[in-house]
Formats: structure tokens, C-alpha cells, sequence
């Protein structure tokens, strides 16, 4: 499959509006399956817990970059962190042409700091989105789950400053 996207042409010296995605980018929106997991420690499902907002990143088929906050996001298993679509506009159509996500888990008082990449499937119904739906309503009464973000973990990496600053540790 042909995929184009608006780029700068360094020949030409000037933007164009077809230039071939790199084939990693086309690679990633039609895949169905991982390519692998990576399991988070018992240290960042700690740091999860300790933090109430994560940053999300995502990014539009032509590599357009987003980032919002989200509140709804919780870790179900160590290779797997739910994330309650209830406002998303531009991160989920992200999502729908390019199914990877980044979070990156750090607040006040809490220990560590990771960036966290995955794979992301969107679910409308369906035992887990029924599951995510209630938890979201009980939380905040009122508050409507529209879809659940499920991200499996690909990638994990150190945020910390010092010599171990961006290392990848899963
Ligand atoms: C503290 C905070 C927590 C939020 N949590 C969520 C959330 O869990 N789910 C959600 O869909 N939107 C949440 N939002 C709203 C989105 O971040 C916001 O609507 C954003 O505009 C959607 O961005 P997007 O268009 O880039 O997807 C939250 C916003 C704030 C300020």
C-alpha cells in the first residue's frame, strides 16, 4: 500500500504535499498484532499508583504530534494499561490511523520517572469496555466513557536524569 504525507523536499528546498511515509509508519498503522511486549516492574506499577495525571502522546498517520492529559488511565496487568476515552478529539483519530501511543508516568512525590510506549486497539463494547465504563461513572458520576484506549507495552525507558537518563529498560 502507497502511503503519502506533507513533507519538505531538501532538494527542492520547499514543502510538497506527497512525499512516501517511511515504511516503519505504514508498517505500524496496518499491523494487527505486537511486535513485542515489555512487562513494567513492580517500581512503575508503584509509580503509576502514586500519579494522577499522564501526559499522552500520539501521533496522526503523517507523523503530526499530539499530546493531552489524561486522568483515566490505569495499569490492569503489567504488560497492560487501560486509558478511558472520554473528551479525546485529536488523539483519538491519532489512534484510529496510527495505533502507537507514549505516556510518560512522573508527578510531585513520586519515585521514578518512565516513559511508556505501546500499541493501542480502541474498544466500544464488550466486557472490558463495560468494565471501563462503570469505573470511570463511579468515579465521576456523570462522566461518559466513549471508548476504552487498550495500550499493550512495547517499550519502557528511563526518564530520570543522570547516566542512566533515556536508557531502555524493557
Ligand atoms: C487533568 C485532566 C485530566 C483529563 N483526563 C482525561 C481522560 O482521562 N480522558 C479523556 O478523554 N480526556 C481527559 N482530559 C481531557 C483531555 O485531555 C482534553 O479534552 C483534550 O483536549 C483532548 O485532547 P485531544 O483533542 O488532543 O485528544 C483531561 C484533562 C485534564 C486537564
Amino acid at each position: 500500500m502507497d502511503c503519502w504525507s506533507r513533507g519538505y523536499d531538501s532538494e527542492q528546498g520547499f514543502w510538497i504535499d506527497r512525499i512516501p511515509i517511511p515504511p516503519f509508519r505504514s508498517f505500524y498503522r496496518n499491523r494487527q498484532q505486537p511486535v513485542c511486549m515489555a512487562q513494567m516492574s513492580p517500581e512503575i506499577m508503584e509509580a503509576f499508583r502514586s500519579c494522577r495525571i499522564f501526559p499522552l502522546a500520539t501521533a496522526s498517520g503523517n507523523g503530526e504530534p499530539n499530546v493531552a492529559p489524561m486522568g483515566a488511565v490505569y495499569p490492569r496487568d503489567n504488560e497492560t494499561i487501560w486509558i478511558g476515552n472520554q473528551f479525546m478529539k485529536t488523539t483519538i483519530s491519532n489512534v484510529m490511523e496510527n495505533p502507537r501511543a507514549c505516556l510518560y508516568v512522573w508527578g510531585p512525590g513520586v519515585r521514578g520517572c518512565y516513559k511508556i510506549k505501546g500499541d493501542v486497539r480502541i474498544e466500544t463494547e464488550g466486557k472490558n469496555y463495560e468494565t471501563m465504563r462503570r469505573e470511570v461513572a463511579k468515579v465521576k458520576p456523570g462522566l461518559f466513557c466513549r471508548s476504552l484506549l487498550v495500550m499493550k507495552v512495547t517499550e519502557i525507558y528511563e526518564c530520570l536524569p543522570g547516566d542512566h537518563a533515556g536508557d531502555r529498560l524493557a
